[in-house]
């Protein structure tokens, strides 16, 4: 989508002109808008209250309540943005200005216009005949004086909405179309995308010359080939280390023998919503998001089947680490396929850091609820980075604890692991993450856990109300461009 930043502010009749009213500001309108006292009254002071006002000619201005000048985060500026954006599509306005000049402007918060005005739109009935194509075409982030850096700020954030708008989409997409083998053709497309991405991939046959038995237990009761894809991004000067992050995709989770009950079972496509965030970072990356480091982006993409081939509970299978799992539940089977990546990661990748990111665990859930996606790893510096560079991007972490005595519990009876705790232990977000731990080595690591917020989470113009929501995606990137 076109985005641009401008400090002339022209009302067409094609155009919707969407102003952010901070609390208790006054309005300054041009000559050819309604006067003050014909709307006054029927604009509110709570944010997100709006008030549509008609000028002649079709010209239309929409006031959007904010909070105060002086409060207002990047986050207010991203919604009220997604509300102009949603009001302009409803009016079939080919275009829509934000216009900020009543605000701070700062830059983070130009930058929040051009994601909130672009993230917003998005039907995802992906396969619906009479799907919402957006009408917008043009989309201005007006403020009192533009320059190189607002131009900067509103280019990184619509190149941040475009992955997440990346990631969505794929999450949407059923798993008789998204299977293994169509997530690895698109995450071939997101390499074709840049000379500064390449992609390998690695089918059952490779896998098995690597010892990564633990994912192919997993995949072995589907008939959809397991594909591990392997992403590297090099940026165009020096890199300043390298940073792995990898991703569960799981294009679909029966829960294997340990089936899952059928109400609701239609989510488990959202399983693979990690590698989704993980391929919507390199469509970013792609489109020219800010980055001075080698990034290198593992994907476990599998179908957890209960198939005639399938692995049963008691099953012991051996990881590239050589460790021995035994598999007690064939639905932990997000913790095996991120086991041999991980190991794959350690391995071949090398990095300075890893960043995995799954929908791990249902008990995510009652852990925090749909806001907030938990976090844990064996670098408090790291995890912290993390929540700082999620609560730029606007989306929320909470750190849970992995300790000794945690990872104690995941040791098995007749291997080195037991893919699940005993009975009654609860702390199953925990366990998911330490079971994890075994698998990265010596190396820095954070595990994040978006079982939770990938999908089902709450209403905000910025997000279609259903479908996935592309968590953790515009958290990579305010990462690794600030990390
Ligand atoms: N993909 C699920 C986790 C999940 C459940 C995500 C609900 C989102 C909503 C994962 O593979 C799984 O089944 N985990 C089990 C682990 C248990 C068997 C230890 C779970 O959470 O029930
Ligand atoms: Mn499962
Ligand atoms: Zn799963």
């Amino acid at each position: 989508m076109r985005t641009v930043l401008t400090d002339k502010v022209a009302s067409g009749r094609n155009e919707l002109v969407a102003i952010v009213v901070p609390d208790k500001a006054r309005v300054a309108l041009p000559d050819n808008a309604p006067a003050a006292s014909l709307w006054k009254a029927d604009f509110g002071d709570k944010p997100g209250e709006i008030v549509l006002l008609r000028g002649a000619q079709g010209h239309r201005w929409l006031l959007i309540r904010s909070t105060k000048k002086a409060a207002m985060t990047a986050e207010d500026v991203r919604i009220a943005a997604a509300i102009a954006r949603n009001k302009a599509e409803s009016m079939d306005r080919t275009s829509v200005t934000v216009d900020l000049s009543l605000t701070k402007q700062s830059i983070a918060q130009l930058e929040a216009a051009a994601e909130g005005a672009n993230m917003a739109g998005y039907d995802h009935a992906i396969m619906k005949a009479d799907r919402k194509k957006t009408v917008v075409k043009k989309i201005s982030i007006a403020v009192s004086a533009a320059n190189a850096e607002g131009r900067k700020a509103v280019k990184q954030g619509s190149i941040t909405a475009a992955a997440n708008l990346c990631a969505r989409e794929l999450q949407n997409l059923p798993a008789n179309i998204l299977t293994p083998k169509h997530f690895a053709a698109e995450a071939r497309k997101v390499a074709r995308g840049s000379a500064k991405i390449s992609v390998k991939i690695l089918g059952r046959k490779a896998m098995e010359a690597l010892g990564a038995g633990s994912l192919l237990g997993v995949a072995q009761g589907s008939v959809n080939e397991p594909q591990l894809v392997h992403l590297t991004y090099k940026p165009g000067g020096k890199s300043k280390g390298r940073i792995a992050l990898v991703g569960k995709g799981l294009t679909f989770d029966t829960g294997g023998i340990s089936l899952k009950p059928s109400p609701g079972m239609e989510d488990m496509k959202f399983d693979m919503s990690g590698a989704a965030a993980v391929l919507g970072a390199f469509e970013g990356l792609a489109q020219g998001a800010q980055c001075d480091y080698e990034v290198h982006g593992i994907l476990g993409c599998v179908e957890n089947m209960p198939g005639g081939n399938a692995q049963r509970p008691g099953d012991i299978v051996t990881a590239m680490n050589g460790k021995t799992i035994e598999v007690l539940n064939t639905d932990a089977e997000g913790r095996l396929v991120l086991a041999d990546c991980l190991c794959y990661t350690d391995k071949k990748v090398k990095p300075d850091r890893i960043y995995d990111v799954a929908t791990l665990t249902g008990a995510a859930i009652h852990a925090l609820g749909h806001l907030t996606s938990a976090v844990m790893g064996n670098d408090d510096k790291l995890v912290n980075g993390l929540i700082a560079a999620g609560e730029r991007a606007g989306e929320a972490y909470w750190q849970l604890p992995i300790t000794e005595d945690y990872r104690k519990l995941t040791l098995g009876q007749y291997a080195d692991l037991a893919n699940i705790n005993k009975p009654g232990q609860g702390a199953g977000t925990i366990a998911g993450g330490c079971f994890l731990s075994y698998f990265v080595g010596d190396r820095p690591w954070v595990h994040m856990d978006i079982a939770a917020t990938a999908w089902n989470h709450p209403a905000k113009p910025y997000y279609s109300e259903g479908g996935g929501s592309g968590v953790a995606t515009r958290t990579f990137l305010e990462l690794l461009r600030s990390a």
